[in-house]
């Protein structure tokens, strides 16, 4: 009898539990206790994102209502000390040590200890609910969802690989190899999107989509404002919708990557922002074999599917 084999995983991931892979600067006791008893207050607002589904544009968008009466506060920091992801942190796996990656604190811890309560607080994650925090399905704040074609998540994943000091990079063949394996990071995105698919027509939900927001950024924004509650005049949403451009985010961003542990030098955090790109990187062997595992895997579920 052979040995059961353990699956090939990249440097700097783990297996969080079976099948469930996950980047090693997310860690496991972190996430099962920290994250797991996070104090969910009333007036957070959550996103909840497959990775490279647009969490970074979102969540500029839902500080950007936030802090409507103080919209230049978005400037002062960089990406990744702004929104950080709730299940980031700490760095002390090995591969990451390695790297020089050491200072990572739980931002969980962070986000609990530092800031007071009233203040508003946008929490993004990319966690399957059940590894969210436990309160969020008692308390139900507000809670964004936003889902993307899972081909163009896939490639902007591979770049994403490319872009960050925390994962290594890999080719597109490996990324699209190991993904149809699940061996790719926070998982397989069918079964992330069927998981928070429970909760979809929940009144604390709100569903949209990376393409709807780029067909009508306007029309996105007042959308995801009325569901906060807020009441923005129209020139407020004309701001927030300018300082959350894609060119303006990339230009900010690129002002102050300086102070950003997060990318390598050449790594970017606004790549190319466009919805469908993934048709000039798929071969037609990989397209034939996606679309066979995603008929497959949303049986049952063809409203939240994509045509492509
Ligand atoms: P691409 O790699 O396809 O360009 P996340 O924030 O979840 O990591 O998602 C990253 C993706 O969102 C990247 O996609 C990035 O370019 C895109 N993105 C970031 N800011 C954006 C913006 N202001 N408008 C449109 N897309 C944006």
């Amino acid at each position: 009898m052979t040995a059961k084999q353990e699956p090939k995983l990249f440097k700097k991931t783990y297996l969080f539990s079976p099948g469930y892979v996950l980047p090693a600067i997310m860690e496991k006791n972190n996430i099962e206790t920290t994250v797991k008893n996070f104090e969910v207050r009333d007036e957070d607002v959550f996103l909840v994102t497959y990775p490279k589904a647009g969490t970074n544009w979102t969540m500029e968008i839902i500080s950007a209502i936030q802090n409507i009466d103080n919209i230049d506060i978005l400037k002062e920091k960089a990406l990744n000390e702004k929104v950080p992801l709730l299940e980031l942190g700490p760095s002390t796996h090995p591969d990451l040590v390695e790297e020089g990656i050491t200072d990572v604190p739980s931002l969980a811890k962070v986000m609990l200890e530092t800031i007071p309560k009233g203040s508003p607080r946008g929490i993004p994650t990319h966690l399957f609910p059940e590894q969210a925090p436990a309160e969020l399905f008692k308390k139900k704040p507000k809670t964004i969802v936003v889902d993307r074609n899972p081909k163009d998540c896939l490639i902007s994943l591979y770049n994403w690989h490319l872009s960050v000091r925390f994962l290594d990079p890999l080719t597109w063949e490996e990324m699209f190899d190991a993904y149809m394996k699940g061996l790719t990071v926070y998982g397989d995105y069918c079964e992330f999107t069927k998981a928070w698919a429970k909760y979809k027509n929940e009144p604390w939900i709100f569903w949209i989509r990376y393409e709807d927001i780029k067909k009508d950024h306007k029309g996105s924004v007042k959308r995801i404002a009325e569901f906060m509650g807020k009441s923005l005049t129209d020139a407020q949403v004309d701001e927030v919708v300018r300082v959350t451009g894609f060119q303006y985010m990339k230009k900010a961003n690129e002002t102050i990557k300086g102070r950003d542990f997060i990318l390598r030098p050449e790594g970017v955090w606004q790549r190319k922002g466009v919805s469908g790109g993934w048709k000039n990187t798929f071969t037609v062997f990989q397209n034939e074999a996606f679309d066979k595992y995603y008929d497959e895997k949303m049986k049952g579920y063809e409203d939240l599917k994509y045509e492509f």
